[in-house]
């Protein structure tokens, strides 16, 4: 009897060191199919990144020890495979500098901190989100946030030719400023670094969705940040004219396997652009039987970046039970 597997894209790939695909009925194995088009590239890897999102670290409130403790095995595990440096897309922390009462309080970015300082030799880099200025705009700590984390809240840095754009959000409400129709700095600086590398390849860390992109599943994720129409335009159209810019953004939370409820979870290039969801280290989100989001403060995952001359092959990995995310692993050219 023929039976077609209907969740994967035609991104998906096997995992690292598989070769060949198990077929099973009823839990019981049957037979084993040929990898086919499903193999990972053949040619010699570039480098690698880690790559991560939605941290919350968060050592003061119940399970935020936990949080640490998966943040560090997963830094470490980047770093034994050889991972030249580890990109978060933001919510390194879950309430940033300031308590609710508006008292500076470093005690989260510290713990960021601590956590990247056990890994001296893999450099962690991340572009904020909402929940890094939850209380106060992270632009009135841009100080702090280099003391804590080695850079501001927007910055480039390069490897093996490749430019990594870091583009954090400086406000928790929204990605830029509201609504305008004029030119917003901070816009107009992720275009000069676009245009200033036009033949390399671009790699861009924002913090929330777009609208109509990757990364919420069936539209389910109850808090959009989404940019205003003006901003998003500006981003859709800078990233599309580049031609070989990636998007990386997080936000929403969701695991990987998710994307058996809708295809555009993990990644899609609809707008244009190669556009890549990145799940949640911290506490992962999935959908209930009720089609409503539902986050799980056990699971965490991230991806290894495997990047090649004309590909990058996105390794998402499962952290709490150390193997290969389910849905996860992709490649897409570049
Ligand atoms: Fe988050």
């Amino acid at each position: 009897m023929a039976y077609k597997y209907p969740h994967l894209i035609p991104q998906n790939t096997a995992p690292k060191g598989a070769k060949r695909i198990g077929v099973y009925r009823d839990g019981k194995r049957v037979c084993s199919v040929p990898l086919g088009r499903l193999g990972q590239p053949t040619e010699t890897k570039r480098y690698s990144f880690g790559l991560v999102s939605d941290t919350h670290v968060c050592p003061n409130n119940p399970g935020g020890d936990v949080v640490s403790a998966r943040l560090d095995h997963a830094f470490g595990w980047f770093e034994e495979q050889g991972a030249v440096l580890i990109a978060n897309c933001g919510d390194m922390t879950n309430i940033g500098f300031e308590n609710p009462k508006g008292t500076y309080n470093p005690a989260e970015f510290a713990e960021y901190q601590r956590i990247c300082n056990l890994h001296p030799n893999i450099p962690v880099y991340g572009a904020c989100g909402n929940h890094d200025s939850y209380n106060a705009h992270i632009t009135e700590y841009e100080d702090e946030l280099i003391t804590y984390t080695g850079r501001g809240i927007r910055f480039t840095v390069e490897h093996g030719g490749d430019v990594f754009i870091f583009f954090g959000q400086p406000k928790s409400s929204v990605l830029y400023v509201d609504g305008s129709t004029l030119p917003i700095p901070e816009l107009e600086w992720l275009q000069n670094q676009l245009n200033a590398n036009p033949d390399k390849r671009c790699f861009v860390f924002i913090h929330p969705y777009l609208t109509d992109d990757s990364g919420n599943p069936l539209g389910v994720h109850p808090t959009p940040i989404e940019p205003a129409p003006y901003v998003h335009n500006v981003i859709v159209n800078a990233l599309k004219d580049h031609g070989r810019a990636v998007l990386f953004h997080g936000h929403a939370h969701f695991m990987p396997s998710m994307q058996a409820y809708d295809k555009t979870c993990n990644y899609t290039d609809r707008n244009g652009f190669p556009s890549v969801h990145v799940p949640s280290l911290g506490w992962a989100s999935y959908i209930d039987e009720n089609n409503e989001m539902q986050k799980d403060p056990a699971e965490g995952f991230g991806i290894l970046v495997d990047v090649y001359d004309d590909c990058i092959v996105l390794n998402g990995m499962d952290f709490v039970r150390d193997v290969p995310a389910p849905l996860g692993v992709y490649k897409i050219n570049t």
